[in-house]
């Protein structure tokens, strides 16, 4: 069984998707932190991300392991714990940029289909449901207010970042639904046998309880 979690940032998809592999036993994939590996490692050579045939070289030779932990899961990039790193805005941007790549999606949505042959995972992204595995058993497509995405994100950093302003994260938000969703390749889109989850005002609890119930009347 596959099942897809798409829908833009701060939707509550990664949250939920974990809560729910790990009631179902199944395998939790974050397709987003493989954009964002690929980011990391650019950055961290001081490459230019914009330069496709380079980032397109190191999605291709990118080590990347998801290892289920305590809380969640580590992401090992070329054997280093990077799970902390990949949360950062400026990885974040950087994702956004070669997520909008023809040779890096190509590399990574091969490597999604491969984990995914295996069975029994839950996958979240932006393209799960319309291009990695259209053929899924469950597609849930998730969508909140931008304000309410912001306000969620803002409660998430500011403990590490008091100076945060939460209208500029609002800005952000919009910004990344606006590159998502417009990009050439692979754009995010509701696939049309997806069910759509608005979180705006449900809690982590809520939402997963209703994924839950949907993916057990099957
Ligand atoms: O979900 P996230 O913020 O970790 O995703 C990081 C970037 O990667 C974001 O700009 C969307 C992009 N992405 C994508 O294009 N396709 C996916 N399957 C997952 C993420």
């Amino acid at each position: 069984m596959i099942i897809a979690i798409d829908g833009p940032a701060g939707s509550g998809k990664s949250t939920v998707a974990k809560l729910v592999a790990k009631q179902l036993k199944y395998r939790y994939i974050d397709t987003g932190a493989m954009y964002r590996s690929v980011a990391w490692a650019a950055q961290k050579k001081g490459l230019d991300l914009a330069d496709e045939t380079a980032m397109a070289e190191i999605a291709e030779n990118l080590h990347i392991e998801f290892v289920p932990s305590e809380d969640g899961q580590l992401v090992l990039v070329d054997g280093e714990n990077a799970t902390t790193y990949l949360k950062n805005e400026t990885v974040g941007k950087g994702a956004a940029t070669v997520a909008a790549q023809k040779s890096v999606r190509e590399t990574l949505v091969a490597r999604q289909r491969q984990i995914g042959e295996a069975g029994n995972v839950v996958m979240d992204g932006r393209d799960i449901g319309t291009v990695v595995f259209p053929k899924s058993d469950k597609k849930f497509f998730f969508v909140a207010d931008a304000e309410e995405r912001g306000r969620r994100r803002y409660e998430e950093l500011k403990a590490k970042n008091p100076s945060l302003d939460l209208n500029i994260i609002i800005k952000e938000i919009r910004q990344r639904d606006y590159e998502d969703c417009n990009r050439k390749i692979s754009p995010l889109v509701k696939a049309d046998d997806a069910l759509e989850v608005d979180t705006t005002r449900l809690n982590i609890e809520e939402v997963t309880d209703h994924v839950l119930k949907n993916i057990n009347n099957l």
